[in-house]
């Protein structure tokens, strides 16, 4: 009989999650059935969207999140042993899969892994997968950047971020960077070819948005939402394009935030804002895995991941991830 370790939420988390909020747990996993197939996990995720959707889960749920996991039995011929996969099962090390039910309530799929090459499994948790397609084609199909154009990109040194600066990069745009440290800056800007890197937390960005682009923005990645996004709204160009990916500022937040209102900027520049879920590309999922992967090969693109070891430290691996400790994207290693 097989044991799974699972993190369970025992109470909805009030502002910053405490670890007191979750528990590690034991459960005795049943035989699987014709359909089934049981996966061991390799890597897991932490994402900041696990902190903005927790809060529905019902009392005692397994915490959510995704991973890279090895199918040990399979039962199910098109998933078969030793293969794989990425699937959204959870905190947990091993799972269950029933092979008719591959997609979650935000739209994840369960996939078996395409060919990486040399490259880690960990990165389609990454780069090759859900943050990578929301990189790709969230910058890319709503703002449509142009050659010579200027982009923003608030926080630019997390997985989806440092991989939006790049993409900004290849089409030939000149990149602005807004993170928390000046270690991301100096991997932003020495690294990834980010031409000007602002520090929010040490630096005013207002006036550095004016030295960096004084004649505007053309485009605005944002990551984080809050004041820092009214603020680089305030300089964009008249008919700006703006991608809405998430608001991370806004995720641990006890009270409803009070930001300076964006109207009056949004109407009299006549900005286009968009705000998107990875999912609605779904149906072109490889397709933005094998450009990112090409680009990879091509050395036009880079990657770094944070990796922490050990399944009983994803609640340290998940805070970390929120106060901002990583560079690229977060990943546990079991
Ligand atoms: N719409 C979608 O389909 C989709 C898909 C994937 C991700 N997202 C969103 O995209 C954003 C980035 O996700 P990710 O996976 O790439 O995470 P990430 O950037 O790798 O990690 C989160 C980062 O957020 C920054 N941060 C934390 N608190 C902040 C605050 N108060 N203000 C500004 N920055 C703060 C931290 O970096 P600093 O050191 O810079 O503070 C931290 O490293 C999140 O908002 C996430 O919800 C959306």
């Amino acid at each position: 009989m097989v044991i799974a370790k699972k993190w369970v939420v025992v109470q909805a988390s009030k502002g910053f999650p405490k670890i007191s909020d979750f528990k590690l747990e034991e459960e005795k996993l049943r035989p699987i059935e014709d359909g089934e197939f049981l996966v061991e996990a390799v890597y897991l995720s932490v994402d900041p969207y696990m902190r903005a959707y927790m809060s529905r889960l019902p009392k005692n749920s397994t915490m959510i999140g995704g991973q890279i996991a090895k199918i040990i039995e399979s039962k199910a011929p098109e998933f078969p042993t030793g293969k794989y996969i990425y699937s959204s099962t959870g905190w947990r090390t091993h799972s269950i899969i029933n092979s008719k039910q591959l997609s979650d309530d935000m739209g994840l799929l369960t996939i078996i892994l395409p060919d990486f090459g040399n490259l880690p499994l960990s990165l389609g948790l990454g780069i090759l997968g859900m943050p990578g397609n929301s990189a790709y084609f969230g910058f890319l199909e709503i703002c449509k950047p142009k050659q010579g154009e200027t982009v923003v990109v608030s926080g630019a040194a997390g997985a989806v971020g440092s991989h939006v600066v790049q993409i900004a990069k290849i089409k030939g745009c000149t990149v602005i960077g807004i993170a928390g440290s000046d270690e991301k800056g100096k991997w932003l800007t020495e690294e990834l070819g980010l031409d000007y890197f602002i520090n929010y937390k040490t630096q005013n960005i207002e006036e550095e948005l004016k030295k960096a682009a004084p004649n505007g923005v053309d485009c605005y990645f944002d990551n984080v939402g809050g004041e820092i996004s009214t603020t680089i709204l305030n300089q964009m160009k008249t008919f700006g394009r703006v991608s809405i990916c998430g608001s991370i500022s806004g995720y641990n937040a006890t009270e409803v935030q009070k930001i300076s209102s964006p109207y009056f900027t949004i109407v009299t520049k006549q900005l286009t804002l968009q705000g998107f879920i990875f999912s609605t590309w779904n149906h072109q999922w490889f397709e933005g895995i094998h450009a990112n992967l090409k680009w990879i090969q091509e050395e036009k693109l880079k990657y770094r991941e944070t990796v922490t070891e050990g399944f009983d430290n994803m609640f340290t691996a998940f805070t970390d991830m929120l106060q901002g400790k990583n560079l690229g994207k977060a990943v546990v290693k079991v």
